[in-house]
């Protein structure tokens, strides 16, 4: 992960040490239990604050390198937290055939992040995955949760013009 996009560390707040421990205490007899923790704590804030993980390391005397192996080893799980927007580009055999990468690059350079981050304004967040199950519209993206097929690099900046209006217009 790239360093420059990591949030500054803050103070959690009471209720979210809280309810840390309440999760380390209903799973502390079960076996994976660090992994269903991580779970509970993404599920609560849409990723794993580095000040989660530290807490949870004290309270369990694990250690934080163990951690943030379970955390780099699963690509399910975020360490940084997303954008408000999130646009994920297919990178599915088919869809590379038909230029996903193009896309990627497209949305990089428009952006000015790298798959897998966040704009500093967090209102954007690419990401790649392997085949969404349309191979037919290949190359498909999905933005936010709308899946939209056979997207060319021209397409790109109209795509990201018409989310930055909406956010702009939206009270
Ligand atoms: S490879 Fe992209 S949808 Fe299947």
């Amino acid at each position: 992960m790239n360093a420059a996009v990591m949030p500054p560390l803050r103070e959690l707040e009471p209720e979210v040490q809280q309810r840390i421990d309440e999760c380390v205490e209903r799973w502390s007899d079960q076996e994976g239990n660090l992994i269903m923790i991580l779970h509970e704590i993404q599920n609560d804030h849409g990723y794993v604050p580095r000040e989660a993980s530290l807490l949870l390391a004290e309270r369990t005397g694990i250690p934080l390198a163990r951690i943030y192996e379970v955390l780099t080893f699963y690509h399910y799980f975020r360490l940084v937290p997303q954008g408000k927007h999130n646009i994920t580009v297919c990178n599915g055999t088919a869809c590379y055939l038909k230029g996903s990468a193009r896309l990627v690059a497209e949305l990089e350079d428009r952006l000015g992040i790298k798959e897998g981050e966040t704009t500093p304004d967090r209102c954007f967040h690419l990401e790649t995955v392997r085949c969404i199950g349309c191979c037919g519209m290949a190359p498909a993206v999905v933005v936010d949760k709308n899946t939209v097929g056979r997207v060319a690099p021209v397409d790109i900046a109209p795509m990201i013009e018409r989310i930055r209006i909406q956010e702009e217009t939206q009270p």
